[in-house]
């Protein structure tokens, strides 16, 4: 099974994590039937700095021609705002990724690093925020003058229609008896067209709970009962916040994970932190959210479910034996980027080779 698989480093740890991501995949070529082609396209600061470009046409090119695309992250200091950022809007709205899958889960080694008590944990942690990618706000609609600004939150039947199918289908595919949707239907136009819709669509999934949660209310929920949460569905702007948050639930926002889907097209994986230049440079990034969206992307682009609960194992392994700074435990190693994507490569190679 040949894949070509389009990689963007980008700015800051971006390489430093995508590095780690492409050594994964070595692994998973040597043992299995894949044999992976990878094609750099370069986007974000450096490369403007360059070209005057965050996205050149060559490097979409790269990424439209490919199976799939592994992204680090960008953004520079100092360059104007959203310079950088702009390359990922464009390549979510060039490829029309609607979907934002951002799973958030606490791994029981991981429990010491979670910052809630242990009362609030509760069951445990595991989530998929379903986020709706390519409306709302960020289509960037609206201006900026001197005295005011603008930016306008578009939502059409098509585009909401299609999101929350894809939680039910999500929620059902896996196992779920809930599907939550968060929005903010007592103030917002688009979200109570949203909630229409998502009520409608309720009758085609009669063996699933439904819950509606406003958006304010959602985010002490979410610390106060992670528990009770399986898939949630929201849109653009309320899934970009509140993924944040469940990141720092599960111990890191280096360990958490996404895709930006469109079922069937080539679509985009690539960890949910920015391009984190407090720590750039240093060697000390946590590889594991981009390791993860190795997973999804071998998973959701791929079809192949068992190689990805592998890595997902190897990840666990690792965590109990030695650890990057952000999630240190000091009865266990502290590693470098580099160490800790070493040993769960080599965990990985060891569970494909059985
Ligand atoms: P950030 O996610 O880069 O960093 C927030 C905090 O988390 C920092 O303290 C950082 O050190 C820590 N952190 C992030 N990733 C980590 C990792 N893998 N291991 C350990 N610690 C990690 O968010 P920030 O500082 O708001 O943004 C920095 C730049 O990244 C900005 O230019 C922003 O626009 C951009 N950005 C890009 C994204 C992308 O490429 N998808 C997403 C979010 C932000
Ligand atoms: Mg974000």
């Amino acid at each position: 099974m040949k894949k070509i698989i389009s990689i963007c480093k980008g700015d800051g740890v971006g390489p430093e994590v995508v590095n780690e991501g492409i050594k994964l995949l070595k692994v998973i070529a040597d043992h299995s039937d894949f044999e992976f082609e990878f094609q750099e396209a370069p986007a974000g600061g450096s490369i403007w700095k360059e070209t005057g470009e965050s996205l050149p046409e060559k490097s979409f090119e790269i990424i439209k021609n490919s199976d799939a695309l592994l992204f680090g992250a960008i953004g520079i200091p100092g360059l104007p705002q959203g310079i950088a950022e702009s390359a990922i809007l464009k390549i979510r709205q060039g490829l029309d990724l609607y979907i934002n899958l951002r799973p958030i889960k606490l791994y029981d080694a991981l429990r010491d690093r979670c910052p809630l008590k242990d009362e609030f944990i509760g069951k445990g942690i595991d989530i998929t925020f379903v986020r709706e990618n390519t409306e709302g706000i960020y289509k960037n609609i609206g201006y900026l003058k001197e005295e005011e600004a603008q930016n306008v939150m578009l939502y059409t039947r098509i585009g909401c229609e299609r999101i929350i199918k894809y939680a039910y289908e999500f929620a059902k595919k896996n196992g779920h008896s809930k599907v939550t949707s968060v929005d903010k239907a007592n103030i917002l136009k688009t979200s109570q067209l949203w909630r229409s819709i998502f009520h409608a669509m309720a009758v085609q999934y009669p063996d699933l709970k439904t819950e509606d949660i406003y958006i304010d209310a959602f985010c002490q929920w979410l610390i106060r009962a992670p528990y009770s949460y399986e898939t949630v569905v929201t849109e653009n702007m309320f899934g970009d916040i509140i993924s944040d948050e469940g990141a720092f639930l599960i111990g890191s926002l280096g360990m958490a994970s996404s895709g930006n889907i469109h079922p069937g097209k080539v679509s985009m994986y690539e960890p949910i932190h920015g391009s984190a230049p407090d720590i750039a440079g240093k060697g000390i990034a946590n590889p594991i959210g981009t390791l993860l969206s190795v997973k999804l992307m071998i998973q959701e682009s791929f079809g192949q479910e068992a190689i990805g609960n592998e890595i997902e194992n190897a990840v666990e392994d690792t965590l109990n034996e030695g650890r990057t700074i952000d999630i240190k435990n000091d009865a266990l190693k502290t590693l470098s980027t580099h160490e800790m994507g070493n040993l769960i490569s080599e965990k990985l190679r060891d569970r494909l080779k059985k």
